[in-house]
């Protein structure tokens, strides 16, 4: 993994977007779909308002992307406002010129004995675009990615996973107490994200410095699902200075 740490959040954001919307254009120039794979949560909010802002201001279309959400609670409706679908629309999906149909999030209302096999197709459906050209990842306490929590194999798919106490008790602010957080997700796996082309992941603030030294210098283990992007070779680490700050 290469790191970069920035003053800021707000300025290491709009360098993220800038990197988004480079490779839409290159992609646009030969008519060929850009397919990114995306995170909610606290840390992309501003890279999604800088995407935004280039569309409305600058002209950047959306009209050639494809996108793979990594997560979604379990079970989850669309329409709940903790949901990782409605953040999607709010942040970005309902400001920008994306196709609808190019929009793919897992789908919190599935069956349960549907889960294995919505999975399944989910999985295939990003390899049927020709996989990830651009992963964009947060990172939780407990060195998730997606929802991939600690014994996460690193040939994981997507599949339905338990949340860790910790992810949860996280979340439990958003949902006004931890009894009312999910317990499950659906996820992307490792071997899913790793297989992306680039991948840039962030972290912001001192709350997650310990998990971002293990993620970078700590050995690669399940213990730690984001410590196998140690063994991917197009990896950024970008963070402010206050998640740095446990780094040697
Ligand atoms: C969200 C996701 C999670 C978050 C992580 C950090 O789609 O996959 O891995 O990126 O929990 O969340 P924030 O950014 O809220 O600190």
């Amino acid at each position: 993994i290469h790191n970069v740490i920035f003053k800021s959040s707000d300025y290491a954001s709009v360098i993220i977007a800038n990197e988004i919307a480079q490779l839409i254009k290159e992609k646009q120039a030969r008519q060929e779909h850009c397919v990114l794979g995306l995170a909610t949560g606290s840390s992309p909010i501003k890279v999604y308002d800088e995407l935004v802002r280039l569309h409305k201001e600058e002209g950047l279309s959306f009209a050639n992307v494809v996108t793979f959400n990594l997560d979604e609670y379990y079970p989850m409706d669309k329409s709940n406002v903790q949901s990782y679908h409605y953040f999607m629309y709010e942040h970005l999906f309902d400001h920008v010129d994306i196709l609808p149909e190019n929009i793919h999030i897992p789908d919190g209302t599935v069956l349960q004995q549907n889960l294995h096999q919505y999975c399944i197709d989910y999985e295939l459906k990003i390899n049927s675009f020709g996989g990830l050209d651009f992963q964009l990842l947060g990172i939780g306490r407990t060195g998730h990615i997606g929802f991939n929590e600690p014994g996460s194999h690193y040939n994981s798919v997507t599949r339905s996973i338990t949340l860790d106490h910790l992810t949860r008790s996280d979340a439990a602010p958003s949902f006004f107490g931890i009894e009312n957080v999910p317990k499950k997700a659906i996820t992307m796996g490792i071997g899913t994200i790793k297989k992306a082309k680039r991948i840039v992941i962030m972290a912001w603030g001192h709350k997650k410095a310990e998990i971002v030294k293990e993620t970078i210098e700590g050995k690669i283990t399940s213990d730690v699902p984001a410590s196998y992007l140690q063994r991917h070779n197009n990896t950024t680490f970008v963070l402010d200075k206050e998640a740095a700050n446990e780094l040697t």
